[in-house]
């Protein structure tokens, strides 16, 4: 299956995460954001183990592909990812996230998920330090910031997690993305913009309003302020 690339980096992306969306109408939400040019989609995949919450697996991934051309950004909030990579990239999935807190060898994750034609990038927990990704945050395409304990939309920023942005920035250079996610909205993408990130997930803040183009506008003019 011909994959879908990430933006080029130098580039800001606003990334909306349909967790806040409406599941029953997953193709005209997706709709509405990609009419205003997003290009970029995020799928929080959650196991009810390693986050304290569900929501769904490849079966989703393949419909939302069939009704989308955006890049679809994979966020597996999930044990043993391992298991279940091969079948996220079969199902449509362009780019693959996994928890660094998720997986015993890394580097050769990274590879495994190379091999399967998807993009990668690793994400850690705001109590996790920028150590521990120290190593395979460069060799990765993105590099995923979580600003809220993952699980929940709607929940507040947390400004500490978001300053491991800074080092991370150092570590992996200009072309790596940063993506930041959690409780990103017009009062704080600006600070996860100074700190170092470019790529911003937001589900509360586009899917929880009915007007998604005037939220995408009002995310996008934060970030130019
Ligand atoms: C949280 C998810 C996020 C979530 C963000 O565990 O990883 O992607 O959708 O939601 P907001 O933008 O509402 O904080
Ligand atoms: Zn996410």
């Amino acid at each position: 299956m011909n994959k879908h690339r990430l933006p080029k980096a130098g580039t800001f992306q606003i990334v909306p995460s349909v967790l806040s969306a409406d599941f029953a109408n997953l193709a005209s939400e997706i709709a509405q954001v990609t009419a205003v040019g997003i290009e970029v989609v995020h799928l929080d995949v959650m196991d009810g183990h390693f986050v304290p919450n569900l929501t769904f697996g490849p079966p989703v991934v393949a419909s939302i592909r069939k009704c989308t051309d955006a890049v679809l950004d994979t966020h597996l909030m999930i044990t043993h990812p391992e298991t279940y990579a091969e079948r996220f990239a079969e199902a449509g999935s362009d780019h693959i996230t996994f928890h660094i807190e998720t997986v015993s060898d890394p580097k050769a994750f990274v590879k495994t998920l190379r091999g399967l034609g998807v993009s990668v990038g690793v994400t850690l927990n705001p109590a996790t330090p920028v150590e521990a990704v120290k190593e395979v945050a460069p060799l990765c395409d993105m590099v995923l910031v979580m600003t809220v304990n993952p699980g929940f939309g709607g929940q507040s920023f947390m400004d500490q997690a978001a300053r491991k942005c800074i080092r991370l920035r150092q570590l992996v250079g200009p072309e790596v993305r940063i993506e930041v996610d959690g409780g990103i909205d017009p009062t704080t993408i600006g600070t996860a913009k100074r700190y170092g990130a470019d790529t911003f997930v937001a589900g509360n803040a586009i899917f929880g309003t009915s007007d998604r183009a005037a939220a995408i506008a009002a995310l996008r003019g934060a970030i130019e302020k």
